[in-house]
């Protein structure tokens, strides 16, 4: 089929010392252009490791991934990934730090004066254009997020792909933010991945919900298609019937997946316990490897 970004069968096994672990079977999706895809699912089920292998920081043990009728194989610009922590570079402003990922970008597309410009617009998008000088640590958890973003943005990624962006962040910075990215959505048109665990989230956001099937060997259970107009108002939602069917199909799922688990010996139980916490030291290894390949490559 030929689709903007596709994710043809992948599957990934992982080499553990208590043998292989397969993460991922034959997880299969065409993602069009300028459409906005939640995953969800549970703890440890994959979906970092789904995010990753089209980010090109991890490789896929079958399958693959194709962009643009493009195959990835490396991290590279046309996919920027945004972390739920923030990855700036603390010595630098924030303007800076958007700054060089706009030169590490345009440096031969944009004249100077361009660059100086496009990074101002960037961060503009995200209400940022108050704090050009600050240093990381002199502004807000949301604040950096939003830097993030907005050096996301500015490097004009195909794809944005985030893992739990907001995830750090209290419920009105929360609010802003998914009100700043629908907004930013609507006027750039991005094609979007983003791991969530907020439904309300989802639903708001996404114009499909891709439901992950509990691991190991995690695939995608089902898929929900948004259709509510665009742009969406989360209050007039609120009373909306349709947004609530939807917001109780993806809660089902989710209620209903566990339950499968919970019904469970508790030994088993117990493993999916080990896994989790393995999937954190995992996206640790992930994060740390992408700041690796990032500095690497010059992204920065
Ligand atoms: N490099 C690796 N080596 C071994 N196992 C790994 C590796 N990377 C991920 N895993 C395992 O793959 C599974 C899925 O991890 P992943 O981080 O993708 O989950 P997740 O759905 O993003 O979870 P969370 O919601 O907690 O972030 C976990 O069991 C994790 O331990
Ligand atoms: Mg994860």
């Amino acid at each position: 089929m030929n689709s903007y970004l596709d994710i043809d069968h992948i599957s990934i096994t992982f080499p553990t010392d208590s043998g292989p672990l397969n993460v991922l079977n034959n997880v299969d999706l065409n993602v069009a252009k300028g459409e906005f895809i939640s995953l969800i699912g549970h703890s440890g089920c994959g979906k970092s490791t789904v995010l990753n292998i089209v980010a090109g920081l991890l490789n896929a043990t079958e399958g693959g991934v194709v962009l643009e009728e493009k195959e990835v194989t490396e991290p590279g610009p046309d996919r920027a990934v945004v972390f739920q922590h923030h990855s700036l570079l603390p010595w630098l402003s924030v303007y800076d730090n958007v700054r060089l990922a706009v030169d590490q970008v345009f440096k031969r597309t944009k004249s100077k004066k361009e660059r100086h410009e496009w990074t101002l617009h960037n961060l503009d998008l995200v209400h940022m254009g108050h704090a050009l000088d600050r240093k990381p640590d002199e502004i807000s958890g949301g604040m950096k997020q939003r830097v993030g973003i907005a050096r996301a943005l500015a490097m004009e990624p195909k794809v944005m792909l985030m893992d739990e962006p907001f995830g750090a962040l209290d419920s009105l910075t929360r609010t802003h933010m998914q009100d700043s990215l629908m907004e930013i959505q609507a006027e750039l048109n991005n094609t979007v991945i983003m791991i969530t665990h907020d439904v309300d989230e989802a639903v708001l956001l996404s114009d499909r919900i891709i439901m992950m099937t509990n691991g190991p060997s995690a695939t995608i259970g089902e898929i929900l298609n948004i259709d509510l107009p665009k742009p969406r108002n989360r209050l007039e939602l609120a009373e909306d019937p349709a947004y609530n069917h939807y917001r109780a199909e993806v809660v089902k799922f989710l209620h209903e997946r566990h339950q499968t688990l919970t019904k469970d010996e508790s030994s088993e139980k117990s493993s999916v316990v080990s896994l989790s916490s393995k999937s954190r030291q995992a996206d640790d290894e992930n994060q740390k490897k992408s700041e690796v390949v990032k500095k690497a490559s010059g992204e920065y």
